[in-house]
């Protein structure tokens, strides 16, 4: 914003301690005055060495007032360069942690976010605003440095398949007895990775909180239907799914719910044990919540291990004898959900192995349920 120079608040706030100490002093000296004239008569007698009234008579008061300006004078003239060069000294230091601010913004304007303020002395106004403003430099920071992070990995994960197929074309180019048909097959899954990929990058970027209107979605229909859809999945690897609860109502996106729940689901299945997994889903409220579980058996899982899944492209170590290649978008697509609805997303590793995820969301307004 450009505004019109003024003036500057250590000359207004100079201004002003000298404004009030004059004001001050002209009221001590009123005061003085008044003293003075209450106990000073207005004439005296003229008195003899001999103690005998001469006759004459002295106005005390119009001398006094001439002794007495005079000095009053001195003194507000006195009052005045003081309270100037006193305010504008302390004004000066009382504004000194505001250059530290407003220095530490232009760094953060200019790109610099490693900067940080750190106001030395005792909790004041001025180290508040400081404080707040270094804990805003750290955030801003960090989510910089994660969207970085972010694009580095999402850049690296979309190379792959193009580095895969520009392989697979350089050999066929330098081979012509190849087997095409296989070539083919092999170019269309590569690809079919990619469009997972840029889908999943798509379907994070759009989970926006303000994309989207919110509806009374009832979960536990939502798990049936996720449950129904990747049924056949779940056969051709010997998993079986178990889904029962009550009516969840939550409000928000039925569409990017259903996408929570298959997420969920899928992950159970395919990051289950390697023959006879069972995956179970719950739905409820519990204590004004709305709760949708998804346990899975599996491998055991250490809590270390567990709660760093939901990043972007954290895989965990099993697919080495797992033939299955997700994308590693699917737990951080989920968590983006909850956090724009407005919940929480627990990850607890069950005792016996696998995993049990929590998804705990606002319930929706019970009359406006469907
Ligand atoms: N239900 C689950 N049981 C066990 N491990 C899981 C489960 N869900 C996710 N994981 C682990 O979290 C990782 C990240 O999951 P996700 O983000 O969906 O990526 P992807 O499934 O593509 O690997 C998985 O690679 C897996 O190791
Ligand atoms: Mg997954």
């Amino acid at each position: 914003m450009d505004r019109q120079p003024g003036v500057s608040v250590r000359v207004k706030l100079t201004l002003s301690y000298a404004g009030f100490l004059m004001l001050a002093g002209a009221l001590l000296m009123g005061a003085v005055w008044v003293f003075l004239l209450r106990y000073v008569p207005n004439r005296a007698m003229l008195y003899n060495p001999d103690d005998r009234p001469s006759g004459g008579v002295f106005p005390i008061r119009s001398a006094l007032l001439h002794v007495f300006a005079p000095r009053a004078a001195a003194v507000l003239a006195f009052l005045l360069v003081f309270g100037l060069v006193g305010g504008w000294i302390l004004a000066g230091r009382m504004l000194a942690p505001l250059t530290h601010i407003t220095d530490a913004t232009r760094m953060a304007t200019n790109g610099s976010l490693s900067h940080r303020i750190r106001l030395p002395g005792r909790g004041d106004e001025f180290r508040e605003l400081a404080d707040a403003f270094d804990i805003m430099l750290e955030r801003l920071e960090a989510h910089v440095a994660e969207q970085q992070r972010f694009a580095a990995n999402a850049s690296h994960e979309l190379r792959t398949p193009l580095a895969i197929t520009q392989a697979l074309l350089d050999v066929a180019r330098n081979d012509p007895h190849r087997d095409i048909d296989e070539l083919v097959e092999r170019l269309r899954v590569v690809n079919a990775r990619a469009i997972d990929l840029t889908e999943a990058l798509l379907m994070l970027s759009r989970a926006d909180k303000r994309a989207f209107t919110r509806e009374p979605v009832d979960l536990s229909l939502l798990a049936e239907e996720a449950a129904e859809t990747l049924l056949p999945l779940a056969e051709k690897r010997g998993v079986a799914i178990d889904t029962s609860g009550d009516i969840a109502t939550a409000s928000g996106s039925p569409a990017l719910l259903l996408q929570m729940t298959t997420n969920l689901v899928h992950n159970a299945i395919v990051h289950n044990l390697p023959e006879r997994g069972s995956v179970w889903v719950r739905t409820g409220v519990r204590s004004g919540s709305t709760v949708l579980t998804v346990e899975n058996s599996g491998e055991k899982l250490s809590p270390e291990l567990v709660s760093p899944l939901t990043e972007p492209f954290q895989r965990g170590t099993e697919r080495i004898h797992n033939d299955y290649a997700g994308v590693g978008l699917g737990l951080a697509i989920v968590q983006r959900i909850v956090h724009v609805h407005d919940g929480s997303l627990t990850l607890t590793p069950r005792a016996g192995g696998g995993l049990r995820i929590a998804v705990q969301l606002p319930a929706a307004a019970a009359h406006s349920a469907k």
